[in-house]
């Protein structure tokens, strides 16, 4: 081998193992979908142009507690985990074993928990966490009943630290059917702030809810 292929193999090496990670992610993400289309609402993991937006509300000082409802198979988690100071707790609450499993053995650093969302403030208590800086969710809001959306935002909002920070995803064409047009409305009063960011460059387009001072 001359000294110029020396030079060129690690490349190619690491380009091959990123691909085999992400391609080995997309199948548990797509067996999650085949399995229970409406818990996973999507067929594809979101994109790396969402998790940048998502990860804007993470607190980058101090000792943040941050709680991610459906991290599925952590796209949105390497982005937040990035920002966040050491000393901070990144917890994950994930409804699917076979995405809790990816998680615990592709990312070490998060504490994933497998249940339900709407069981979150049981949850922390048993993890001893009193108040949470930021909610980060992409559980599919759209497809739920309103009880469902009722009972798991008031989990969500009341485990929120006043200065704290909740957002939401979903599709953008989801936005506008009933539970779409119902989980606005819910969130609207729920949090005294409700923003919103459309994220284009994601297939199909994402709408973030970004919400602020919970009301309780
Ligand atoms: C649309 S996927 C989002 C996954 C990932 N965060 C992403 O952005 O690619 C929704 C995830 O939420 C999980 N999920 C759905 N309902 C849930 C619930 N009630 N509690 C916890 N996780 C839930 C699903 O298993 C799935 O992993």
């Amino acid at each position: 081998m001359t000294s110029q292929q020396d030079r060129r193999d690690p490349r190619p090496a690491r380009w091959q193992d990123r691909a085999i990670r992400k391609l080995d992610e997309y199948r548990t993400f797509l067996r999650g979908a085949v399995r229970n289309p409406r818990a996973v609402g999507a067929a594809m993991p979101t994109s790396a142009a969402v998790a940048a937006t998502v990860a804007q509300v993470v607190p980058t000082t101090g000792a943040p507690v941050v709680v991610e409802l459906g991290p599925g198979t952590g796209s949105l988690s390497d982005g937040i985990h990035a920002r966040l100071p050491h000393g901070a707790r990144h917890i994950g609450v994930e409804l699917s074993k076979e995405m809790v499993d990816h998680l615990r053995a592709h990312k070490p650093w998060l504490e994933v928990v497998h249940a339900d969302a709407g069981d979150l403030l049981a949850l922390l208590d048993k993890l001893d966490v009193d108040r949470v800086d930021a909610v980060i969710s992409s559980i599919p809001w759209s497809l739920m009943p309103g009880d469902a959306q009722d009972h798991v935002l008031r989990q969500a909002t009341e485990a929120l630290d006043p200065h704290g920070a909740f957002t939401a995803l979903t599709y953008r064409p989801a936005d506008r059917t009933p539970g779409g047009r119902r989980f606005r409305t819910r969130l609207q009063h729920a949090f005294d702030e409700v923003l919103t960011h459309t994220t284009w460059r994601s297939v199909p387009p994402i709408l973030h809810y970004i919400c602020r001072r919970p009301r309780r």
